[in-house]
């Protein structure tokens, strides 16, 4: 690890989590140059939903690759993005009445979210945006200026601005928080500035697993469309079946009037952002959000290929669904079994998360989970929630490996956290 330590900035994040260098992997398994396997319940933070160089997939993107096919193109017209284009309107627009324009911005996620913002800016013509405590949109100024916390906010260099904070489902324990946004956009002197949008992720995945209902989601759509307020629903993380359907919105059954995507969109880890939104919204001018690497040709290839193969029938959204179930289970049966006073869990479908109320408890578990061959994470504010983001597609042997492998470590962390007090008490009698 010595030249990374040496000349790469001190930015880097998640190499000091997992200190190994790696250097292959297939499907829910990395192998490191010291040839340790991993299992991966981190999939490249959400992009990696069908796993590591997935087989179907990359048997068209070396097909592609070998015919010579147009690599990069800046956002001209080729056989690649048209096949895209036809395939994602087929296969996701029109299934589900759909009819969004496609805006395919810079690779980033980050930048998608900054096309969809100004997009709600310019269409209405104000200014401010309303985004949720522990939401996550990216680190860019104006996605940054949308993120909750002070960590990426602080890092700006900028007084991030032109955006107001409510509260998410759930922040206030019981209380329905659409009621207070409502209260807000109503009120001509609740000092909130009228927004142009409302930006919402369906479940947070940075920001904690923090999970809005479906009746929340739903009150959220009527307060935006009784108040004329754009909703824009970054399904960055938690879209591409992550949650189950393709969109996490769906079983929602509301209609956002923009959707940024991105992650698990090339269906290879291959860098690739897509804005959609209703075509009346679509006032760009030629160029005016523009970026050397829009719409890259080996992700159309790929994530074709991806809708091909996974998105023609809901096999996958069932299968997402079975084995979200088996993640809970296995989480529940850990906070049970190990420590009900401290840890909890929640999510929906393959992003599942156990909260361990503290950020070194959470560390500590993952480090050990790290050990014993399984790559996870962590997020929430304080970083004290494990995040369970296997690829959609693991093989259910490897999955119950790595929440074995998670439920051993998370007990040996507790056991560890607790320890002091039990001796404690031991020599109290
Ligand atoms: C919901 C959401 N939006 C936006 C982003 C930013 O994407 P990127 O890191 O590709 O800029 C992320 C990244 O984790 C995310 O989870």
């Amino acid at each position: 690890m010595k030249i990374f330590n040496r000349i790469e900035s001190n930015v880097r994040s998640y190499c000091r989590s997992f200190p190994t260098v790696f250097t292959r992997a297939t499907g829910a398994t990395l192998i490191d140059e010291g040839g340790r396997r991993y299992i991966d319940f981190l999939s490249g933070a959400g992009a990696l939903n069908y796993g590591h160089n997935n087989e179907r997939l990359k048997a068209r993107l070396l097909a592609y690759l070998e015919s010579d096919g147009i690599v990069h193109g800046l956002d001209m017209a080729t056989t690649a993005k048209r096949e895209f284009l036809e395939t994602f309107d087929r296969t996701i627009l029109r299934p589900r009445g759909l009819s969004y324009k496609l805006q395919f911005t810079g690779p980033t996620g980050a930048n998608a979210v900054e096309a969809a913002l100004k997009v709600a800016r310019n269409v209405t013509g104000r200014s401010n945006v309303v985004a949720f405590t522990n939401g996550f949109h990216g680190v860019t100024l104006g996605a940054v200026a949308a993120t909750a916390n002070a960590h990426y906010r602080d890092a700006a260099g900028l007084p991030p601005g032109g955006t107001s904070f409510m509260p998410y489902d759930g922040y206030l324990g019981d209380v329905d928080t659409t009621d207070y946004l409502d209260q807000v956009l109503r009120d001509q002197s609740s000092g909130i500035d009228h927004p142009a949008a409302v930006i919402v992720e369906t479940v947070q995945g940075e920001g904690g697993v923090n999970v809005a209902s479906l009746e929340w989601l739903r009150r959220l759509e009527a307060i935006c469309r009784r108040h004329s307020v754009l909703l824009i629903v970054d399904d960055i993380q938690a879209g591409c079946g992550r949650t189950g359907p393709f969109f996490s919105f769906e079983e929602a059954g509301i209609r956002p009037d923009l959707v940024t995507l991105s992650k698990s969109l090339s269906g290879y880890g291959l860098p690739f952002s897509l804005v959609l939104m209703r075509p009346e919204l679509d006032t760009w001018k030629p160029g005016e959000h523009n970026g050397t690497f829009r719409g890259h040709n080996l992700a159309f290839v790929t994530a074709t290929a991806a809708l091909d193969e996974y998105w023609q029938d809901d096999q996958l959204t069932t299968d997402v669904r079975r084995k979200g179930r088996t993640v809970a289970a296995a989480l529940e049966s850990i906070v049970s079994g190990t420590a009900p006073e401290l840890l909890s869990a929640r999510g929906r479908g393959l992003v599942r998360g156990l909260d361990c109320g503290s950020g070194d408890l959470a560390a500590q578990a993952c480090a050990t989970a790290f050990d014993h061959g399984l790559v996870i994470e962590r997020s929430g504010s304080d970083g004290q929630v494990i995040k369970c983001l296997c690829p959609l597609t693991i093989e259910d042997a490897e999955l119950a490996q790595g929440l074995e492998i998670l439920r051993e470590s998370v007990a040996a962390a507790v056991a560890d956290a607790t320890a002091p007090l039990s001796s404690a008490a031991g020599a109290a009698r």
